[in-house]
Parts: structure tokens; C-alpha cells; sequence
């Protein structure tokens, strides 16, 4: 886990951003209900949540949509990233983390000195990682 000590209030709040993302998940397929929260570097907070298509390969994750939202309102540092998620509405009863390619789309918009990424069961059980520690030797075509 990333040794990082990132602000606790600051953690708990994207959490509970995440948490909110997440209510809005459109996932009639799967039943998996994600939410993600962006915090950018020059302190917005962006939500997503995963949105499924009945063309399966169609549909997006939550973090992605969350970076996406970010990036597409002129982000292009990203501090941190809370996930929540889980089948039961309103539950969240494990970890989530975030699939293969969520965290290369992280990875491309990572902080210098680290972006964190925070995954939760509750605003006070979660845990911290650096993307770095997700995605190790992450592609990148910068220099
Ligand atoms: N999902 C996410 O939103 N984020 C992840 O990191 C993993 C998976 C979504 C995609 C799909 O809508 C559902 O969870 C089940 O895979």
C-alpha cells in the first residue's frame, strides 16, 4: 500500500462523493453498481459511475468516465480517485479495484509526486494505494 499520508478528511469526503457517484450507476446487466470520484488537482471533484449498454462492450466503468469528465473540463493532473461498488444498492460490502484499463487511463493523468488511489467498503474502511503500485511500468509515450 502506498506510504503516502494523505489527508483523512480529504479521503473521507471523495469517498463519500464516490458513494454518491455510485447511486446513479446505470447497470441493468450486470447488477454491479460502481461509483467513482476524481479529485483534480486544482481541487474540483469529478463523479462517475459505470454505465452498462445492451451492446455489452459498449458500456464504461466509473472510473473512466469519472477521468473522462476530468479530462474533457480541462483537468490534466489528477491527485486521486475513490472507488466504491458492490451487487447490493446502497452496500458495499468489499473493495473495489479499478480493471486493467481504468488504471491505464488513470496512469496517463498521474501527479508527479503520485496519485492516489482509494478504495472503499465505508468512509472509515478503505485503503490507499499509489497508481504506480496498480499499474507497474504503466505505458506511457511522454518523455
Ligand atoms: N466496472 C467498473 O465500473 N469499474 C471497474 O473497475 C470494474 C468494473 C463495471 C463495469 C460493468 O458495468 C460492471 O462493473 C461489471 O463488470
Amino acid at each position: 500500500m502506498s506510504d503516502n499520508k494523505p489527508d483523512k478528511a480529504v479521503i473521507q469526503s471523495l469517498i463519500s462523493e464516490a458513494m454518491s457517484a455510485r447511486e446513479k450507476a446505470y447497470a441493468p446487466y450486470s447488477k454491479f453498481y460502481v461509483g467513482a470520484a476524481v479529485l483534480a488537482d486544482d481541487g474540483r471533484v469529478f463523479q462517475g459511475c459505470n454505465v452498462e449498454n445492451a451492446s455489452y462492450p459498449a458500456g464504461s466503468c466509473a472510473e473512466t468516465i469519472a477521468v473522462n469528465k476530468a479530462v474533457s473540463e480541462g483537468v490534466r493532473t489528477i491527485r486521486a480517485v475513490a472507488i466504491v461498488g458492490g451487487h447490493q444498492k446502497g452496500a458495499v460490502d468489499d473493495y473495489i479495484y479499478p480493471c486493467g484499463i481504468c488504471r491505464q487511463v488513470i496512469s496517463e493523468f498521474r501527479a508527479p509526486e503520485g496519485t492516489m488511489i482509494i478504495v472503499a467498503r465505508s468512509t472509515e474502511d478503505y485503503r490507499v494505494y499509489d497508481i504506480s503500485e496498480l499499474l507497474v511500468g504503466a505505458f506511457t509515450l511522454k518523455e
